[in-house]
């Protein structure tokens, strides 16, 4: 196995718990290696570091595997994954949908498995995890026994690392049509093979439950909807009506069809829009609701791109207050890791006194227990719930 060498002193990153090291933090010349290719990692004495995969074209340049002298192989990953299910199934046990390996944060950094009912879905975002694809599926099987699993890697972060989009069956059987199963209490309908990320959103699980006791009575307005997990949550814990709204027209007909499903359908209303015109229309409309929710997808692509997703998500913020009388509640959402709760609570204060409105934090929620963060890697926390009552 090659050695890659660091410059003096770099291994802090990696002595701190880091599983990354940037490519302005090497000695070698990153053009003697191959995207994927395994490697020991030295300090600039020799000393040996881990072992983990290199991209040369990725500014993460390694990705730890290990800090052992191991080969990374099919026994290698099933032992990392038994300590993941373990997790899983401690904290989340019986449930129906659960993010099994959650990239760095359960040191597999680059493969992501969603488990729904039997099947797995996986998703690789680097070339390393690619050309480990053979043991990775041989794993799966040992530890969960899949009746099927699918490549959901279909998703633009591949080509920072040189790779192609791809989908399709890896292994057994997986339905061509959506799946139903259970997810925050509500019988969802799961697209495998097209639906957006894996099929689901998983993160926010224990967010969602908060509308149990705070959308009673309520008319509720779930923005960002895809297949209506909040919006059906609210209606079932006694919303007197929900408006729902999406830009996706595929993700509001499995919505309508969900709400048919957890008999819903007559207090739910869908819009096919863009949000940000969506909310002015209504505002236009004189509409009011006591609660509403926002969980757009992450504006902030890059650090590069921090200015414009905040405008975004100030401007959405905004346009969100023009239907929410006064006393009701704002459930707001970001996504993004480059926005930190603090600012992203910032933000929100901004907009409110911007409005001349009032407001109190009832919630702070995060992302959910099986998407955890790894405390030596502040990347791996990326998604921000504010629950708030607005006067
Ligand atoms: C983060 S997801 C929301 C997930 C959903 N709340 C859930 O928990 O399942 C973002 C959703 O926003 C939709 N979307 C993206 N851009 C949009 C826009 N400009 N206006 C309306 N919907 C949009 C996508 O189709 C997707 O369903």
């Amino acid at each position: 196995m090659k050695k890659l060498r660091l410059k003096r002193g770099q291994e802090r990153n990696i002595h701190g718990g880091s599983l990354w090291v940037f490519s302005n933090q090497i000695d070698d010349s990153l053009k003697n290696f191959l995207p994927g290719e395994m490697v020991q990692l030295v300090a600039r004495n020799g000393r040996h570091l881990g072992i983990g995969y290199v991209n040369p074209h990725s500014l993460i340049a390694f990705r730890l595997l290990s800090l052992d002298n191991i080969e990374i192989n099919t026994d290698f990953l099933v032992s990392r994954l038994k300590v993941a299910q373990q997790l899983r199934n401690k904290i989340l046990p019986g449930e129906d949908a659960v993010r099994e390996v959650f990239s760095e944060s359960d040191q597999i950094p680059g493969l992501v498995v969603d488990r729904y009912g039997e099947v797995l879905v996986l998703q690789i975002a680097t070339a390393g995890m690619a050309a480990l694809k053979t043991e990775i599926v041989a794993a799966l099987q040992e530890v969960y026994h899949p009746i099927g699993i699918f490549e959901r890697s279909d998703i633009s972060i591949r080509k920072l690392e040189g790779l192609e989009e791809q989908s399709g069956l890896l292994s057994g059987k997986v339905s061509p049509k959506p799946i139903w199963l259970q997810f925050a209490g509500i019988n969802l309908p799961v697209d495998l093979r097209h639906g957006q990320k894996t099929g689901l959103f998983l993160d926010q699980r224990n967010n969602i439950q908060l509308l149990e006791p705070l959308a009673s009575g309520c008319r509720v307005l779930d923005t960002f909807c895809y297949v209506g997990t909040w919006g059906l949550k609210a209606a079932k814990a006694g919303a007197v009506d929900v408006t729902f709204m999406d830009s996706s027209a595929g993700a509001l007909t499995l919505a309508a069809s969900a709400a048919r499903r957890n008999k819903l359908a007559d207090r739910c209303q869908f819009l096919k829009m863009d949000a940000f015109d969506g909310l002015k229309n209504l505002a236009g409309d004189q509409r009011q609701f006591d609660l509403v929710i926002l969980d757009p997808p992450s504006f902030i692509r890059s650090r590069a791109h921090f200015k414009e997703g905040y405008k975004g998500y100030f401007d959405l913020n905004h346009r969100a207050l023009s239907v929410l009388r006064p006393g009701g509640v704002l459930m707001t959402c970001c996504c993004s890791h480059h926005m930190d709760e603090a600012t992203f609570r910032q933000l929100i204060h901004t907009v409110l006194r911007r409005n001349n409105r009032g407001g109190r934090i009832v919630y702070r929620g995060q992302q959910g227990p099986d998407h955890p963060v790894l405390m030596t890697m502040p990347e791996t926390e990326y998604l921000h719930c504010l629950v708030v009552n607005v006067d």
